[in-house]
This record gives C-alpha cells, structure tokens and sequence, in this order.
C-alpha cells in the first residue's frame, strides 16, 4: 500500500496538445515538427544545466523551466527558419500556462484522495507555472502538495529532485509510486528506488536501459485498479 502517489505534471496530468494545434496554426505544415523539436530541445536544456554543474545545493546554470521553454522555443524556431514574432512567442508561451488537464487527471487525483492515499506533483515546472495550471483546471483541492525542482535548482532526473518527496512528506522510498508518461522519467524514479507507473498512451517501447516500469497503462485512469 502506497503512502504518496506523485504525477509528472507535463504530458501525464496535463494535455500540451493544445500546443502543437497552436503552433500549426501559426505555422503550417511545421507546427508538428516545431514542437517536437521544442519539447526535446526543452529536456536537453534541463539536462545541460543538470549535467554540467550537479551541485547539491544548485546549478549555477539554473533557469526556471518557463525561461528554459522560452529558450527551447525560440530555438527550434531558428532551426526552421521561422519567424518567432514577440505575440506569437507569448501566445505559445501562455498556452502552456492554461493546458488542459486529460480528461481522467480529476478523477484519478479523487479516487486517489477517497483511498486516503496523499497525492503531489513532482515537476520540473517553476512553482508558479505549476499552481496556474492546477488552479485552472480546478484540480488544487485534489492534491496534497506541488513540489517544484525550483527548490533545489535542478532537473529531473537529478536524485535529489525526487528526494523532494521525501523531505515533503517524511515517507519512505517504497511507500511512493512515481506517476509519468515520460519513460526517462520512469528510468529516473525507479532508479531512484521508487515503484513505478508508466502512462503509455502512444504504445511507445520501453526504454533499452533502466528498471522495467512497475506498472505501465496505455491511461491514467488504470492507476485506481493498482491502488484499490
Ligand atoms: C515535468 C516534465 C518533465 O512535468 O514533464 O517534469
């Protein structure tokens, strides 16, 4: 029995394909390609500013993940040769900060609370991006807390990000399940020694290295049969 169930917030609670839709419209037949490269260029930032300084106590390189986005955005613009105009950088900035949650993320977060289990977000999300998007999806009274890496100026998959949890809720490692559709990000929490759930909504393979998933689901709403 599980004492916390914490969820990766971009991709696993929240939907960013909103994003992509906004980016085809801005520039078509590119919008797919621009935010694929968006959000792998997004991940190598976290990891360079990760990887090159592992400090403990922070990167010296740390940007928020808002800035970093920013940064990732206007890149992969580059690298198309699109024009990023300053309104279309904040349009596709702000719909990150009003993604809409799936459809299963509330109920999954319920079923979780009407278990007595205690349930957070474990993100690379800045706390400030993070609280908007749980607040505009009416999903605040559903969790028990949103830890942001902004505490400890590092990236998923630093070891000390998911210590966070620990810290938070004075559990131990094998009382939290992991929640993410992201599999490094599976690779990383089991690592870590947390049990794992793998939300595998595009029937990816799994990655070639790291622990096998605990569990893994092509929809959220699976996690309330592991945890009944
Ligand atoms: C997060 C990104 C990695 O929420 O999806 O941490």
């Amino acid at each position: 029995m599980y004492k916390l169930i914490a969820f990766d917030a971009y991709g696993t609670l929240f939907d960013v394909y909103s994003v992509g839709q906004l980016a085809e419209a801005i520039y078509p037949a590119k919008g797919k390609q621009l935010t694929e490269l968006w959000r792998e260029r997004q991940i190598e930032y976290t990891r360079l500013v990760t990887i090159s300084d592992p400090n403990p106590t922070g990167s010296q390189y740390y940007l928020s993940f808002w800035e970093i986005t920013a940064r990732a955005l206007r890149y992969s613009c580059k690298h198309f040769g699109l024009l990023l105009s300053p309104e279309n950088e904040k349009k596709l900035m702000s719909q990150y900060a009003k993604l809409a949650a799936f459809t299963e993320s509330k109920g999954v977060l319920k079923g979780i609370q009407a278990a007595g289990i205690k349930s957070a977000i474990l993100s690379n999300g800045n706390q400030q991006m993070l609280t908007t998007v749980v607040a505009a999806n009416q999903l605040t009274p559903y969790l028990d807390k949103i830890v942001s890496v902004e505490d400890v100026r590092q990236f998923k998959t630093a070891p000390q990000t998911y210590g966070l949890l620990l810290d938070q809720f004075q559990v131990a490692k094998q009382e939290v399940l992991f929640v993410s559709s992201n599999a490094w990000d599976v690779v990383g929490a089991g690592w870590f020694g947390f049990d794992t759930f793998w939300v595998n909504r595009q029937a990816l393979p799994f990655e070639e290295i790291g622990l096998q998933p605990t569990y893994e689901a092509s929809a959220l709403i699976d996690l309330l049969q592991k945890i009944a």
